[in-house]
């Protein structure tokens, strides 16, 4: 067997999808994705006798594999003339070139944050069997944004559709998509709350089960109500915030204020008061931290904690709720925004 070394990190643009030409059976190989786009997984012989096998063509089977190994899902089977895609994967996945002699690599389209993860492509002809082990990443682009469940005043589960996307725009942020909420959850987001979602589901994010949050027998996961009536249905909504354009700041105050003198001091300093997702937004990809109470536009009370500390949100990084209060008392900070000219 040829040692063959290629390149194994490929990227994918939008436009086409580049792929390794030569594998070894022993190396893993990694590939990219953007969130969809297409993208080939490389599976290929390397020595081949195409007198002997004639055109019989490859028994080819390419399975996902779950990230604690414990089982695996079919994503296609070819065998002679027969071929299969399976579940989630059917209609959007084939073989590059399916009447090759050696070559099993396949092209999923349409790619979700679902599809990361491990992939085996097994070649079966005659005497020379392989397998392929591939490793799929999906780059979402959320490392530009923020996932935030949102509520506005009036208490949680108050949101028709068109109000859920309606609340999203008022923080300056737009109604998240499934693979945006799906990647937050990756990257640990726990919520309790039910929230409309881009494609009209309502869901939720979950990484540590329990009874109250859909069961502890379940294991983590975005637990999915499904598709509800835009009109009638009412939940929370989660908003996706992407990097502000400006930058959000304490103002520092001689005293404390109602919500109006708030809205009123951050004009009077050539700015307005900030917004839920500009507070989000400035946490996570700024890492900006304040342990003080400040009123924002929705008229809620919150503070941003990036560096965890005894009485400032002493076991998580998060953006701290202290409530919707009484805007006529006079008992916070302000948090104000300033555009970029
Ligand atoms: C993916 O491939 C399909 C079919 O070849 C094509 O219609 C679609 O435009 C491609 N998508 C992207 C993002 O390139
Ligand atoms: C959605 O809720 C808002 C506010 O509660 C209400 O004004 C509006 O009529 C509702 N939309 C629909 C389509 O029912």
């Amino acid at each position: 067997m040829m040692n063959l070394l290629c390149i194994i990190v490929i990227s994918l643009t939008l436009a086409g999808s580049a792929y390794c030409e030569m594998t070894s059976p022993s190396t893993i190989i990694t590939v990219k994705a953007e969130l969809g786009g297409n993208v080939t997984l490389p599976c290929k012989l390397l020595s081949y006798d195409s007198f002997f096998f004639g055109n019989v063509g490859l028994r080819v089977k390419w399975v996902k594999v779950a990230d604690d190994e414990s089982s695996s899902e079919d994503v296609l089977s070819s065998m002679a003339f027969h071929r299969r895609t399976y579940g989630r994967f059917e209609d959007r996945v084939f073989l590059r070139d399916p009447d090759s002699d050696n070559d099993a690599s396949i092209v999923i389209e349409d790619v979700s944050v679902e599809d990361t993860g491990k992939y085996l492509c097994e070649i079966i002809s005659g005497e020379e069997d392989m397998v392929q082990e591939i490793i799929l990443e999906v780059e979402s682009g959320l490392t530009m944004g923020v996932v935030f469940p949102y509520s506005p005043r009036g208490g949680r589960y108050n949101l028709n559709f068109t109000g859920a996307v309606e609340a999203c725009a008022k923080q300056d942020a737009e109604i998240a998509s499934y693979d945006q909420l799906y990647e937050a959850w990756q990257d640990g987001l726990d919520w309790c709350n039910a929230g409309w979602l881009s494609d009209g589901t309502v869901q939720y994010p979950i990484t540590i089960p329990r009874e109250a949050c859909g069961g502890s027998n379940s294991g983590p996961g975005v637990r999915n109500y499904g598709r509800r009536d835009k009109r009638t249905s009412r939940f929370d909504v989660f908003c996706f915030a992407s990097e502000v354009k400006g930058h959000i700041y304490w103002l520092v105050q001689p005293e404390r204020l109602t919500f109006y003198e708030a809205v009123q001091a951050c004009l009077d300093d050539n700015a307005e008061i900030a917004k839920v997702g500009q507070m989000y937004s400035a946490w996570k990809l700024q890492g900006y931290d304040r342990c003080d109470a400040g009123w924002l536009a929705d008229g809620s009370v919150r503070y941003p904690i990036s560096r965890p500390r005894k009485n400032c949100s002493p076991t998580e990084a998060a953006v701290r709720f202290i409530g919707f209060t009484d805007k006529n008392q006079k008992s916070y900070g302000v948090y104000c925004f300033k555009a970029d000219e």
